[in-house]
């Protein structure tokens, strides 16, 4: 069952490029985006003023990364919010927003709580989903499903790999809806979408370098994970799957928030992963990565092919193949997520089944 693999987490790992051309063969057919299956109001991004993108843990982070992305491409104002806070923050919805609710299980209950929130109000929802008749995507007015096959380990992979592919679908759509994107530019996105699951495979190469790699830090005591824009996103997602499987404290911070406090936590050795995947941002989360060096910080630099100055700058660096900068997280966050399985493995714990977790949080 578990394919030849001694854990669930890898074999979901190495399913994420099938899983990623399953929902890309969904949603792009024939070289065009196909979003038949939900209303052309929310396709189309009809008289929606403001997008509300909510949801928990790592479906969160997608959400994250999904603002950027969105913002860039259709030009809407995006606000994500953590489900647990929405529901109880009276938010203040209008009939010209859309609220999109991000759920692998399906059956979160804060997430859940969230949506209905907004159906009571009569707002458009569009859910995004793994688990076919879930809760969530029975009650929700649109969904759009994942395909990334049942998922058993606690840590997402596939499921959260699957829910990035949508969203960058969906900017696209908008993207071309809104006139911000031209036909030109929304064959080529296509196509560089088309081309993820590939360089998904050509990541999962660098396999064996990454365990060895994070053997050593199977003694950690912290960890931190910084970088801007979509590489704050990827950060997160990063320092959740570390903590989450191999107990070892880790945060993520935008790279420029450092030296506003946590940089004095950074000792001799503590392991800071900086990450590059947005061109425009490199030389600033650079010089963040300089700073922490500085302080005795053990430095893993995580970027584009191409890009082999980090070197100077990296103790270790982690090469990713290149693609247009808004999918990078699609990219960049597997050898994250084969860092913090192989911190779990080397310290011998429950990879699948971390302490005090569950798959699908159905209580508040
Ligand atoms: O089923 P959901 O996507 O709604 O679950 C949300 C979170 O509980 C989930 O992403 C959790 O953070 C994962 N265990 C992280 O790997």
């Amino acid at each position: 069952e578990k394919g030849g693999f001694e854990h669930f987490m890898m074999k979901e790992i190495h399913e994420q490029p099938k899983a990623a051309r399953d929902t890309i063969g969904h949603y792009i057919v024939d070289e065009a985006i196909n979003l038949s299956d939900i209303s052309t109001q929310i396709a189309q991004l009809d008289g929606i003023e403001q997008i509300y993108i909510v949801a928990c843990g790592s479906a969160y982070h997608v959400g994250i990364a999904a603002q950027y992305i969105i913002e860039d491409f259709a030009g809407v104002p995006v606000r994500v919010d953590l489900a647990s806070e929405f529901r109880y923050r009276k938010p203040l919805l209008k009939k010209s927003d859309l609220v999109i609710v991000i759920s692998q299980s399906g059956e979160t209950a804060d997430s859940l709580a969230a949506l209905r929130l907004a159906v009571d109000q009569e707002i458009p929802t569009l859910a995004i989903v793994n688990v076919l008749g879930s809760s969530i995507a029975r009650e929700a007015g649109d969904v759009l499903y994942t395909y990334a096959g049942p998922e058993i380990a606690v840590a997402t992979t596939k499921a959260y790999s699957t829910q990035l592919l949508i969203c960058y679908v969906l900017a696209v759509e908008w993207g071309l809806a809104k006139g911000r994107i031209s036909d030109e530019e929304y064959h080529r996105l296509i196509k560089e979408i088309e081309s993820l699951p590939a360089k998904m495979d050509r990541t999962l190469e660098d396999k064996e370098r990454i365990q060895w790699f994070a053997s050593k830090f199977a003694n950690a005591h912290d960890m931190f994970f910084i970088g801007r824009g979509i590489d704050y996103a990827i950060s997160m997602e990063g320092s959740l799957k570390m903590k989450e499987i191999s107990y070892v404290h880790s945060e993520a911070y935008a790279a420029g928030e450092l030296k506003h406090g946590t940089i004095s936590l950074i000792e001799d050795g503590t392991l800071t992963v900086g990450i590059l995947t947005q061109p425009d941002l490199y030389e600033k989360t650079i010089s963040n990565m300089v700073e922490v060096k500085s302080r005795g910080g053990y430095i893993m630099g995580l970027t584009s092919y191409g890009n082999y100055n980090v070197e100077d700058t990296a103790h270790f660096t982690v090469y990713i193949p290149k693609t247009d900068p808004h999918f990078a997280t699609s990219l960049a966050i597997i050898p994250l997520q084969l860092m913090g399985y192989y911190v779990s493995v080397s310290k011998g714990l429950d990879v699948d089944k971390p302490r005090n977790l569950a798959k699908s949080v159905t209580v508040e």
